[in-house]
């Protein structure tokens, strides 16, 4: 695991839009794997930036994104999939058919968690996966406990994940109580991991979750046994821990 270090948000985004951008320049039939939340929004603007620029190209790159509400289509400006239009689809060359979520309106669990593995399998697996860390050191949303051998399936979130989510809506009412996920085994197969960490408020748990033992209470713990992960954090997330970790 190498840990990288930056300044402040804005630099953390940079150093990561880096990772990815070099991802889809050395293969530009890159399998992007995508999160939603606060922590890549900068990451995606520094892309569409570049895109725009004309120094990244993604008409033939193809995404998968790791969650979807249960209950919510693409059309509900609350669901990850609108998330993801307006915050990086709709400002790249992407081509919508290439853009893929779990479908939040799909009643049937097992056939939409078989579709979306399947889907996966099919185009080859995931290059590169970015993730962010819940404060629970959840990933996509597999709460603590979540089994690793979870291939894609329907989670109930817990009362901390709910908390955590529900500046997004009007009322907590409205904050979805299931979600689609990649599993952790889904995650844990994909060729490279990309975890993006900003703020104090994660400095504890981005040191257990990397430091730590690796357990099922902390999700993200099992990241120490993948052979090719990333995180690159700001200050405020790496307070804790030590200069000699870093790379
Ligand atoms: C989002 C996702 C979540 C978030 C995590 C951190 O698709 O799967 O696991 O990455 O909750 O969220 P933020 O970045 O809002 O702190």
């Amino acid at each position: 695991m190498r840990i990288q270090r930056a300044r402040d948000f804005k630099d953390m985004s940079r150093k990561a839009a880096n990772i990815l951008s070099a991802q889809v320049i050395l293969d530009r039939r890159s399998v992007l794997g995508l999160a939603t939340g606060s922590s890549p929004t900068g990451v995606y603007r520094q892309l569409i930036d570049w895109h725009g620029k004309g120094d990244i190209d993604f008409s033939e790159c193809v995404t998968v994104n790791l969650d979807e509400y249960y209950g919510l289509g693409p059309d509900s400006d609350q669901s990850y999939s609108w998330f993801m239009r307006k915050n990086f689809f709709e400002s790249v060359n992407i081509k919508p058919e290439n853009t893929h979520l779990p479908n939040g309106l799909e009643k049937d669990a097992k056939k939409e968690c078989q579709r979306y593995e399947d889907m996966i399998r099919c185009l080859g697996g995931i290059d590169i996966q970015l993730l962010g860390l819940g404060l629970n050191g959840h990933i996509g949303f597999n709460e603590p406990g979540a089994a690793f051998e979870a291939d894609t399936h329907l989670v109930t979130l817990t009362q901390s994940t709910i908390d955590a989510n529900k500046r997004f809506f009007e009322k907590e009412e409205d904050v979805p109580r299931k979600a689609y996920t990649m599993g952790i085994r889904t995650i844990m197969h994909a060729k490279r991991i990309l975890v993006i960490v900003s703020g104090e408020s994660k400095a504890e748990i981005a040191k257990r979750a990397f430091f730590g033992p690796i357990t099922p209470e902390i999700p993200a713990s099992v990241l120490q046994l993948h052979n090719n992960v990333t995180v690159v954090g700001d200050e405020a997330a790496l307070s804790l821990i030590l200069e000699e970790a870093l790379a």
